[in-house]
């Protein structure tokens, strides 16, 4: 007899083997749309799944936890502050991402950000489309250099150590922030460990990389842009309520900052319609991760934490580590 399947809801398509595999393997309802489904659509949809798979667009609370009941929900990103993490430990669920698969990716996307944002690309893009380029003029969109310059990175975990790296080839200095500090980056990359206060007062260029939690919500604020360098640039490209955008607009507007460039918005998708007026601002629709290969290999893990809670095994990439105790299971 063919066993029966469990019950999968996925708020979206997914690309690559991964969906392919959740779609042979599992019951699976999927929502069709292009834009997220709202919050009664994805209630509709869980009841009666044990699994959800979700995307960083789908808050999921204790109600939807409920209404599977869900075992496991499978973000199908790194950051999970969409859903109520604390939640589903009380309710013995388990919660996975796809962390590290992207984070070269997503620091390749921080580089064209970067580079953009001090050399004016998108806005000489737009120069010449407009057919305003009338030949080679030694005052025409001067930027930054990069190269020699120092590098203030927040949050030095898998994509920010991966944007370190990268900074080796522009001969910068390389700061960074983080809670404990990392001797293996200091010793790989000769990169220094700094105060966010120090951080923010000698870096040329500063990218954030920490998830967005209670603590680093509004990290970034007035209080932060006035430490900051005149004519810095500000990459964020990890999630939008980490920077103060009505700050960021303000220190953008009083000349405080260089340029800047976003990934990611307070407020997403809306993007603060002041910066859409400004000409030193880099806007991305939220792409870190966006390459095929990418975006295929986050779905593969995704089937293979189905896979693996579904089979009895532990999953790889377990938010909430502590429902394991109550569920007992090992850990991996
Ligand atoms: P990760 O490996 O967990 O790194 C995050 C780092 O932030 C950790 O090393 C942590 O170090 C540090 N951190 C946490 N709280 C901090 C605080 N209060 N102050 C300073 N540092 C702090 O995560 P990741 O894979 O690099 O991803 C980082 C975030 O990027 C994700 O959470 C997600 O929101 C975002 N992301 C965005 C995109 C995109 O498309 N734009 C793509 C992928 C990920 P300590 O514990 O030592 O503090
Ligand atoms: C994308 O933003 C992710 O967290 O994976
Ligand atoms: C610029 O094109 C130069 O040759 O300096």
């Amino acid at each position: 007899m063919v066993p029966k399947k469990h019950r999968v809801y996925l708020t979206r398509v997914l690309p690559g083997e991964g969906m392919e595999r959740i779609l042979r393997n599992y019951d699976a309802e999927v929502f069709p749309g292009d834009a997220p489904p709202d919050r009664e659509t994805i209630l509709r949809g869980v009841r009666g799944r044990e699994a959800l798979v979700c995307l960083l667009t789908d808050p999921v609370d204790r109600e939807i936890m409920e209404a599977g009941p869900l075992r496991i929900i499978a973000n199908y990103a790194a950051g999970y502050n969409n859903i109520d993490v604390e939640a589903a430990t009380e309710l013995g669920i388990i919660v996975t991402n796809t962390p590290g698969v992207l984070s070269e990716t997503t620091a390749d996307l921080t580089w064209a950000l970067l580079l953009s944002a001090a050399r004016r690309i998108v806005e000489g893009d737009r120069f010449m489309r407009e057919g305003r380029f009338k030949g080679w003029a030694p005052t025409l969109l001067l930027g930054r250099d990069i190269y020699g310059k120092t590098l203030g990175v927040i949050g030095a975990g898998s994509i920010g150590s991966a944007v370190m790296r990268r900074a080796l080839g522009f001969g910068m200095r390389v700061l960074y922030n983080s809670r404990r500090r990392k001797p293996e980056l200091e010793e790989e990359l000769g990169a220094k460990w700094a105060t966010l206060k120090d951080l923010l007062k000698e870096s040329d260029f500063i990218t954030i990389h920490v998830p967005l939690t209670e603590e680093t919500y509004h990290l970034i604020g007035e209080r932060e842009f006035r430490l900051m360098k005149d004519g810095a640039v500000l990459v964020n490209v990890a999630r939008g309520p980490v920077v103060d955008e009505e700050a960021l607009v303000e220190a953008l507007k009083e000349g405080k900052l260089f340029s800047a460039a976003l990934d990611v918005y307070e407020r997403e998708p809306e993007v603060h319609p002041d910066l859409l007026q400004m000409d030193n601002v880099v806007l991305a629709p939220h792409i870190g991760s966006a390459s095929l290969a990418t975006r295929s290999r986050m779905a593969s893990m995704v089937a293979d934490s189905l896979d693996d809670f579904f089979s009895g095994r532990v999953p790889k990439n377990v938010v909430n580590p502590e429902v394991l105790e109550k569920l007992h299971l090992k850990p991996r």
